[in-house]
């Protein structure tokens, strides 16, 4: 029980590092600590997996050590020579043993794991030839734990010996003709983490990451990658954490990817073109982002699937068609859901009333139309509904409030008796086509009451209703929104 919880507090603390560098640590680390450690969201470790990545030291500095006890002022000198003491003769001198152990041999090193790795370091600082920053001026001496920017040591929990457990290069901008991980990620064998998040680097992925017994995270956003998906990522049998957003990678998602056991999965920000895989909803993610790709096609109904795990997920700015499947509406727990700026279209499903725990919904930029439902602006946490862009026609009362309180957007849509709306012309030509969706029962289905809804009938007199306002609503920047910014 005590290594799970090892487990989750490390796991924990990496994630909470990557999110401190986009500068909004405290809400993502409750976020994170949420589902992360004490949400119970995560599923265990298989029973199988004998082994627990080490604990790492805490991203502030250790704090200060305990103040030591005073040390006892010395004994005055004694003012006389003290009388000579009648000792006995000391008792025969057993032989000395032998030391246990040998210490170490006196490399300099502080373990031979270290020793192991230093040349290493060394090849791979040839390889930097831009480091704005300076960091490879610390990368001298054998002291690493000690002096080296950008390396985190840790105690290997197999061998107990100190080693080289993280690489934190994020935002050092390293650059250079050669700056591969091939000199660097694949001749560390005790990474736990490598987080290179802004540098420039390039190539392939090392395709020896199962050497790496404890390897759990890899980020590699915002550097220079291209080409193919790296399918090498699935050598790494424990990864919990794959950030591959803003490199230039181009082709197909395996659809593997969403079978991995993962907790975090960003690879927005490339020019991935496909149709979703069916089997998206096996992703374990909480946090997914598809984002800024080229995606087409439809949202697959497995997401459904992933409704224990699911927390945030962004679609936003692909080129998704057809209608929005209603097993969106299992994701009970889902914060963050972001079709934002495709070309779906269709009614909201009145399954999405089901989605109790949801923050921030953004349909904007699509083609939805018909009724808002009224009970998906009951929603009990609903801080930021965005649907402008759109040609929605009609809202009740519950969404006029939220419409007041600046929860709800509906700019640009064909709400005839709101303001900013399109024009009336614009809204005839889009209604002139049919709209239709495949299944339009389904839409209906409101699975948390297992049943289907009435569907959202809207009296005249409500429309008029007065609404009160309370205060308005702040919207939290959430995890997945800060991976759309490439630092
Ligand atoms: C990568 O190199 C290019 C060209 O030198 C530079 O403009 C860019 O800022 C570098 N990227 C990072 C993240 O350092
Ligand atoms: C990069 O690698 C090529 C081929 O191995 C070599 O010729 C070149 O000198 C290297 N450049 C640097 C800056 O290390
Ligand atoms: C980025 O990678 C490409 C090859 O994939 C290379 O030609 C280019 O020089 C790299 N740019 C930087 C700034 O490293
Ligand atoms: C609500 O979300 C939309 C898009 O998701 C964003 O553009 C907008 O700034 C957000 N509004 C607030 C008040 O946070």
């Amino acid at each position: 029980m005590s290594r799970v919880n090892t487990f989750l507090l490390f796991i924990f603390i990496c994630i909470t590092h990557f999110f401190t560098g986009n500068g909004e640590q405290v809400t993502h680390r409750e976020t994170l600590e949420i589902a992360i450690g004490g949400g119970g969201a995560l599923p265990s470790p298989p029973p199988e997996d004998e082994y627990c990545p080490p604990p790492l030291p805490p991203p502030c500095p250790p704090p200060p050590p305990p103040p030591c006890p005073e040390p006892m002022p010395p004994p005055p000198p004694p003012t006389s020579p003290p009388p000579p003491a009648p000792s006995p003769p000391p008792p025969p001198k057993k032989p000395r043993p032998p030391p246990k152990k040998s210490p170490p041999p006196s490399t300099g090193f502080e373990s031979p794991r270290l020793e192991l790795v230093y040349p290493v370091i060394q090849e791979f600082k040839d390889l930097v030839v831009d480091d704005p920053n300076g960091i490879t001026k610390t990368w001298m001496g054998k002291n690493i734990c000690g002096d080296y920017k950008g390396f985190v040591c840790d105690t290997r929990p197999d061998i107990k010996q100190k080693a080289l457990a993280g690489v934190k290069f994020n935002n050092f901008n390293f650059g250079g003709p050669n700056l591969t991980l091939t000199r660097s990620l694949s001749r560390l064998p005790d990474l736990v983490f490598f987080h290179a998040n802004s540098n420039n680097f390039t190539g392939f992925i090392p395709n020896n990451l199962h050497e790496l017994k404890y390897f759990y995270e890899l980020d590699l956003s915002n550097n220079n990658f291209s080409g193919r998906f790296p399918y090498e990522v699935f050598r790494a049998k424990k990864l919990l954490f794959l950030d591959l957003r803003f490199n230039a990678f181009e082709g197909t998602v395996p659809p593997r990817v969403f079978n991995l056991n993962l907790d975090l999965l960003f690879i927005n920000n490339n020019n991935f073109i496909q149709t979703l895989p069916d089997n998206l909803g096996k992703t374990t993610a909480l946090y997914l982002t598809l984002a800024n790709n080229k995606f087409v096609g439809g949202i697959p109904p497995s997401i459904g699937q992933a409704s224990n795990t699911l927390l945030e997920v962004l679609f936003l700015n692909n080129q998704l068609t057809g209608c929005l499947p209603y097993q969106i509406g299992l994701l009970k727990k889902a914060a963050v859901f972001d079709v934002g700026f495709n070309m779906l279209h269709g009614p909201i499903p009145h399954s999405f009333q089901c989605l109790e725990k949801m923050e921030l919904l953004n349909l904007a930029g699509n083609k939805f139309n018909g009724v808002v439902p009224e009970a998906v602006c009951s929603l009990p946490k609903l801080m930021n509904f965005t649907l402008s862009y759109n040609y929605f026609t009609q809202v009740g009362p519950q969404c006029r409030k939220l419409i007041k309180n600046r929860v709800l957007d509906v700019r640009m849509n064909c709400i005839l008796d709101l303001p900013n709306q399109r024009t009336a012309a614009e809204c005839a030509s889009f209604f002139t086509k049919t709209h239709s969706c495949p299944n339009e029962r389904s839409l209906n289905y409101v699975p948390c009451k297992g049943g289907l809804s009435a569907g959202a009938q809207i009296k005249s007199s409500d429309i008029q209703s007065p609404a009160s306002a309370p205060d308005l609503a702040q919207a939290p920047r959430r995890g997945t929104y800060g991976a759309l910014s490439p630092h």
